[in-house]
């Protein structure tokens, strides 16, 4: 059993044998923060690791030893205006702005052999008995009537903590939340990075490492969605910390709406690594017996180094938070008309399309904004999803049929929560957009939202966009979210109560994408918003994949790609190969190194087949056939990060397959350069007496290949993961193969020798 409870010294230990998380309550009974890293002996107490300790200017509650300082001592949920004045987890109000300072003092107790759902939000979840267990601690404040239970769920094989709060009013009087986090960690020091994923639209996700100081520092978003700004995901490391060494902290927040993630160091140089709901767009008037639920919060541990973390959250987001029919099966090569027609199309053009791309080897044929209303550029007929027929004579029906017959799987862009004003739907249910504040709406992309926190819009859109997918053999939806959220007001909310409107369209979006993909099994969806402006946990419970980034310049995908590799498994990550010069940003890059930066993904094509040169044609033949082969491993297998990073001008990652008979590495260099020194690439998770067979493919091939001619044969995975792949400058021949030259090494189990 991998939680205990020790009577005597009021201890809570949880441990799987890998990890072990220890708090016991402090002497007013609230829970305190003992301990989270590698696993100890369970039948022991470590009680006295407790920070008791007097501390000048400090604060005690009332008739309490002098030794227990609020804001010394490690908290579990620590409450607003008592003291501690660090960071707190909850804060509450009474009706009459008076505020609460709550005392949360432990009642009761619970452990559970399961992992309870949270009420109307994603979380992850067990699949059998015994994969899981769940604390529950149940603390109440007396004077108010609020009680709070703190659920920590521990997986029996995972380095890892699912952790999420209920807050119930169980007083006879109206309480304001004002602040209600996920998840609260008292580390008792400060010798710590700050890890961020962090950019902008086409830049997401890029790695921010800085060292901690005195104060708070955090992450967070007000937007409305989790935005491209800044990852709802933080890591706190040594500053030593390598990819393969060192401890690391991470907290990693399910949630799709306005965040907060912070670490803030107290004067006493503990570190307090919180997450949660932003409390800066927040409040929720909890009536008499209501309550209200955080998202959940998983935080992990590693001591050894950045690679635990990731495989952790790789598995656990893959296998346990992702769900349904495509959580384990091979995605399909899609090819998506966007930057090959923007709006500019008809049937007949997509059918040829569609036609060239059957020919290439794609399976699922998308067809992407443009289709609906009068829509021929970006400025109307969001909400009218309804068929333009004098661009498909036939509908969405007719054009999905000829798809499928010639071969492919036929796909949908979507981007349900948005209205334009030049919309029929706009002009019949004006009131449906989120705001006005004043007489004005902000606009963004010439479009508004719609309220999702008023029930009758997600019904009514349930309605809609389920019949519209029921009425086509529709195989995938490209669920879409253009803008940000501004004049954050509901027509439905009193005043008073107007600080809901960001967590309820939240669980309005949830309520949409569960029904939808309930109603809809089989269809594989993938979330977008403006690429990955929502690319989180949350969106992942419900679509196993997500468009990554609007940037599919194969050099910009480089640093978006590692960052989101912190985190998110490849097999949720949309990568696809576009045209040159990009889009994006105008760079010409090497046909293969494009393919082999989308590969590390759900792989697909993004540019129009029909003005491809006969080369071209038959390199990305080449390119599906291979994806094909090694998909499982692409999609499926344990990524390891071997070289990179903002500044670097080259990167390599690899993955391999559960089993270690396959893997696959890629080499990028970024920027060529003369004569440049050589050096090893060190493998990783590789089986180390296992032989395989090396095969190099560079995207430009030379002559005399020294890449090729070095590499390839038999070699160990001791040989490889410690004497590593010799990766040349190209010495002399350099210039052979330009900028944004890279090299694909496959390496297959040789069995035989
Ligand atoms: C967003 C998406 C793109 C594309 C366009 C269509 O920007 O990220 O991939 O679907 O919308 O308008």
């Amino acid at each position: 059993m991998p939680i205990f409870w020790n009577e005597e010294q009021k201890e809570f230990h949880l441990t799987n044998g890998i990890v072990s998380y220890i708090m016991a309550l402090l002497p007013d009974s609230s829970p305190g923060f003992i301990y989270f890293g590698r696993a100890l002996d369970p039948s022991r107490s470590y009680a006295y690791l407790q920070y008791l300790e007097g501390r000048g200017a400090s604060t005690q509650p009332e008739g309490m030893p002098a030794e227990y300082c609020l804001d010394f001592t490690c908290r579990e949920y620590p409450s607003a205006f008592r003291g501690d004045f660090r960071t707190a987890a909850i804060g509450a109000r009474a009706k009459d702005g008076k505020p609460l300072a709550l005392d949360l003092c432990y009642r009761d107790h619970r452990i559970l052999d399961t992992k309870p759902e949270i009420p109307g939000q994603p979380s992850c979840y067990t699949e059998s008995n015994g994969e899981a267990e769940t604390l529950l601690i149940q603390l109440k404040d007396e004077y108010s009537g609020l009680e709070v239970d703190l659920y920590y769920t521990i997986y029996s094989a995972a380095p890892v903590l699912c952790r999420h709060t209920c807050i119930r009013n169980r007083g006879p009087d109206t309480l304001v939340l004002e602040r209600a986090m996920s998840s609260v960690l008292d580390l008792d020091d400060d010798e710590w990075d700050f890890i961020q994923f962090s950019g902008s639209w086409a830049r997401e996700r890029h790695e921010y490492r800085s060292r901690l100081r005195p104060g708070s520092q955090a992450v967070s978003s007000s937007r409305g969605m989790s935005s491209h700004q800044h990852n709802p995901a933080v890591l706190l490391a040594r500053p030593d910390a390598t990819e393969t060494a060192g401890e690391v902290y991470a907290a990693v927040l399910i949630y799709s709406g306005n965040f907060e993630i912070g670490a803030d160091v107290g004067s006493h140089g503990h570190c307090r690594l919180y997450s949660g709901i932003n409390p800066e767009s927040f409040s929720w008037e909890l009536k008499s017996g209501a309550e209200f639920y955080t998202p959940e919060s998983v935080t992990a541990y590693s001591s050894q180094g950045f690679e635990q973390i990731s495989l952790t959250f790789h598995r656990l987001f893959r296998e346990r938070l992702a769900r349904g029919y495509w959580r384990d099966r091979e995605r399909p090569v899609l090819l998506n008309n966007w930057e090959a027609t923007y709006f500019d199309f008809d049937e007949a053009k997509l059918l040829a399309i569609a036609s060239e791309s059957k020919a290439l080897g794609v399976e699922l044929f998308v067809l992407d904004d443009g289709w609906f209303g009068k829509r021929n550029d970006d400025t109307s007929s969001l909400g009218d999803w309804f068929v333009n027929t004098k661009k498909l004579p036939d509908g969405i029906d007719g054009l999905a049929r000829k798809i499928e017959a010639l071969g492919l799987r036929f796909g949908l862009w979507i981007e349900p929560e948005m209205v334009n004003p030049d919309s029929r739907l706009f002009e019949q249910h004006p009131d449906w957009a989120v705001g006005p504040l004043g007489n004005k709406r902000t606009l963004a992309r010439n479009q508004y939202v719609l309220d999702l926190s008023r029930q009758e819009i997600v019904d009514y859109l349930f309605k809609t966009i389920s019949s519209l997918l029921g009425s086509a053999p529709v195989s995938y939806v490209k669920w879409d979210m253009n803008r940000n959220l501004t004049e954050p007001v509901s027509a439905c909310l009193p005043p008073e109560r107007q600080g809901e409107f960001f967590h309820r369209y939240i669980l309005g979006f949830y309520e949409l994408y569960r029904r939808l993909t309930e109603a809809f099994p089989k269809i594989l969806f993938e979330s977008c918003a403006s690429g990955g402006g929502r690319f989180d946990g949350a969106t992942l419970a419900f679509a196993p994949q997500a468009w990554t980034s609007d940037n599919t310049d194969a050099v910009e995908r480089l640093a978006i790609q590692w960052g989101s590799s912190y985190m998110y498994p490849l097999s949720s990550t949309g990568a696809h190969v576009s045209d040159v010069p990009n889009h994006q940003v105008g760079r010409i890059t090497p046909l293969w190194t494009r393919a082999f930066v989308a590969y590390f993904g759900a792989f697909g094509y993004e540019l129009d087949p029909l003005k491809l040169s006969i080369e071209d044609r038959e390199a990305i033949k080449r390119q599906i056939v291979f994806y094909k082969k090694w998909r499982a491993v692409f999609q499926f297998g344990n990524f390891y990060r071997l070289k990179g990073g903002l500044q670097d001008n080259e990167y390599a990652w690899m993955t391999v397959s559960a089993d270690k008979q396959k893997a696959v590495v890629l080499r990028v260099q970024i920027l060529s350069r003369p004569n440049s020194r050589s050096s090893r690439l060190r493998l990783r998770g590789l089986d180390a007496d296992q032989d395989y067979q090396v095969q190099v493919l560079p995207s430009v091939q030379l002559k005399d290949d020294a890449s090729i001619r070095l590499n390839s044969g038999s070699r160990t995975g001791a040989e490889l993961m410690h004497a590593g792949l010799i990766c040349g400058g190209d010495g002399w021949a350099s210039a052979g193969r330009g900028d944004f030259a890279s090299w694909l090494f496959t390496l297959e189990a040789d069995n035989e020798s």
